[in-house]
């Protein structure tokens, strides 16, 4: 016999619960035995592309089967908070995609069900578990570059025809919960929650952020600047600078191959081997915790999740973004 394995549920048949399907392929440890859609046809077409035993046309009877450990929820972000609180108060663990809510408010009250039903909650916030993002950040904790002072980052990326759901006020569309998150996490990561942010926004008729800049400013002294958007194909890099020189992520950092170290020593590539296509780090991370009876990933800590959501609702309140759902009063 070989391990025990998790069993996975998948929520939602789009392009991220996709790729993290294929993903979860690569764990011996892992194996997807449910999925579930607003239609049976496209649960029954993606169970038989990946061979998941169970196919249901309703999130909750997934949840209510018996049939898995932990589901990933791959909906747009508007729909996270429902189900995903349905599958913590039945206590069934929970990896839901970023942002896992629209608000801070709905995040923490996930939280807080997570803890009373002792069931583990984590945001699919892939970045962080990436073996590069990881061992960048170990350096910089050795205090190659002194301490950091700026830290840099953008995430805009443009097509002809934009995914409907970007450009959707009810979907939760924008630049920013999209985009604008990784940066946000960059920086935050590096120099943790600014004491001030200040935002500026460029928003379509319908209300949509197509442009943002944002400006973070630590009570240490130092400061971030990031950007996000859908209208422009950015270099979409990141670095994080200090005294003593800089680390810089190339194109595409949120899953980079490597990070190049700037110091007085001169550049050095560092190269660090993943695989796959990146998503089965943060899979592998929630079956760790699992195993060891956390109801928190370490490398995807709560705190961590709530902070960036505060400084989300901020930075829509300043550019004046507003979802169905700012307004509701959760504690009733
Ligand atoms: N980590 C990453 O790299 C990454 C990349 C892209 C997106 N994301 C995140 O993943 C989430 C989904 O993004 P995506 O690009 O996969 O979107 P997508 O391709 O549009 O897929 C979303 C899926 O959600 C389901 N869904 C449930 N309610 C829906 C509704 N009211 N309208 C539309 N679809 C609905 C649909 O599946 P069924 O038809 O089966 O119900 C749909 O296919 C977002 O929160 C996004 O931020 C993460």
């Amino acid at each position: 016999m070989g391990v025990d394995r998790v069993r996975w549920g998948i929520v939602a048949t789009g392009n991220i619960s996709t790729s993290f399907t294929k993903d979860l392929r690569l764990l011996d440890d892992a194996v997807a035995t449910a999925v579930a859609s607003r239609s049976q046809d496209s649960a029954d077409r993606f169970a038989a592309e990946f061979g998941i035993e169970h196919a249901y046309d309703d999130y909750r009877r997934l949840i209510e089967s018996g049939t898995v450990d932990v589901i990933y929820i791959g909906t747009p972000h508007p729909q996270h908070y429902e189900i995903a609180r349905t599958a913590l108060q039945a206590g069934v663990a929970v990896l839901c995609e970023k942002p896992v809510t629209l608000t801070a408010k709905q995040a923490q009250d996930l939280v807080a069900v997570a803890a009373e039903h002792k069931t583990l909650f984590a945001e699919a916030m892939w970045m962080r578990t990436n073996p590069v993002i990881q061992a960048l950040f170990a350096d910089l904790a050795t205090g190659v570059v002194g301490e950091p002072q700026q830290v840099v980052a953008d995430f805009a990326f443009h097509k002809p025809a934009l995914p409907a759901r970007l450009l959707d006020p009810a979907l939760g569309g924008g630049s920013l919960m999209d985009g604008g998150i990784y940066p946000m996490t960059f920086a935050y990561m590096a120099l943790g929650r600014p004491a001030e942010l200040k935002a500026v926004g460029s928003l379509n008729a319908d209300g949509i952020d197509l442009n943002v800049a944002m400006a973070w400013r630590y009570d240490s002294g130092a400061v971030a600047a990031l950007t996000c958007g859908l209208k422009s194909q950015n270099p979409w890099v990141a670095s994080v600078s200090g005294p003593e020189g800089s680390l810089q992520v190339p194109h595409r950092f949120h899953h980079p191959e490597y990070y190049v170290r700037h110091t007085a020593a001169g550049a050095e590539r560092i190269d660090v081997p993943t695989h796959g296509l990146g998503y089965h780090y943060e899979a592998a991370a929630v079956m760790r915790a699992l195993r060891d009876g956390h109801i928190e990933v370490p490398s995807l800590p709560h705190t961590a999740t709530l902070e960036i959501l505060e400084l989300l609702d901020e930075t829509r309140s300043q550019i004046g973004v507003r979802y169905p759902g700012d307004d509701d009063d959760l504690t009733g």
